[in-house]
């Protein structure tokens, strides 16, 4: 049997790699609230540290680091808006990777998911701000939120790269990165997810954002694609 290990990301800082006693290698972040895990990931514990292996069959931003983008706008220490943040799976591993001096600003309209979010994470994580409301109206929660470093956006509606676009007017500054995953079925059926990459693409590209890149996150997520962009200003 081999022994476990954990390295830093050679690019991609507050992310690691965890070799397991069986030679597998999986991404992993720094637990910020040790002893818990939040969905059943698993805990790997090294010298007096404590890592979560990072799924990507749960996580998009995971899946998308596996498919090598490089392109990650969450770091050490930045304000993320989180828009879509759901139960908080992905949104854990953000707040480890932000940790205790950055902070993760979770919108999210479905009350129940937002429940388990707080039951989750909001009992041993400090960087977390829990959002009740729907991102199409941006300006809801500016007396929360006053500014960000970076928008996360996974909300899987047709109309995404405008909400996107309001949000990164108000909360961002020019020059700040962002990421967007896009899932084809939930804004067209009919047309093979290509053409929806491509179209909801030109669509932010109107918006004032520089397309740094587009990676299609298969096997772990079918017809998706994480686009990693920056925000040029209004
Ligand atoms: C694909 S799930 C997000 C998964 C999550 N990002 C993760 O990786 O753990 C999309 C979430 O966006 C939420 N959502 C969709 N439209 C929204 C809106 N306009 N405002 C706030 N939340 C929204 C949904 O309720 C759902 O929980």
């Amino acid at each position: 049997m081999l022994s476990v290990n954990v390295q830093p990301h050679a690019e991609l800082e507050g992310i690691y790699w965890a070799r397991l006693e069986d030679g597998s290698r999986h991404l992993a972040t720094l637990n910020l609230d040790p002893g818990r895990s939040v969905y059943g990931e698993r805990l790997v514990r090294i010298r007096k540290k404590e890592y979560r292996v990072w799924d990507p069959y749960r996580s998009k931003l995971a899946a998308a680091v596996l498919k090598g983008t490089s392109e990650v706008s969450i770091s050490p220490g930045i304000r993320v808006l989180y828009l879509g943040s759901a139960s908080g799976t992905t949104v854990s591993h953000v707040s480890d990777i932000v940790g205790e001096n950055g902070a993760v600003f979770c919108v999210e309209f479905a009350s129940r998911a937002m429940r388990e979010l707080i039951i989750n994470l909001c009992g041993g994580r400090r960087n977390i701000y829990p959002i009740l409301d729907d991102a199409r109206f941006p300006e809801r929660y500016g007396q929360i939120v006053r500014g960000a470093d970076s928008i996360y956006c996974d909300i899987a509606q047709p109309d995404q790269a405008r909400i996107l676009a309001d949000n990164a007017d108000l909360y961002l500054k020019g020059d700040s990165r962002l990421m967007l995953s896009i899932k084809s079925r939930s804004i067209d059926v009919t047309l093979p997810p290509s053409e929806v990459f491509e179209k909801e693409i030109r669509t932010l590209g109107l918006r004032s954002f520089q397309i740094k890149s587009v990676v299609r996150l298969e096997p772990f997520d079918r017809d998706h694609v994480m686009v990693s962009m920056i925000y040029k200003g209004k």
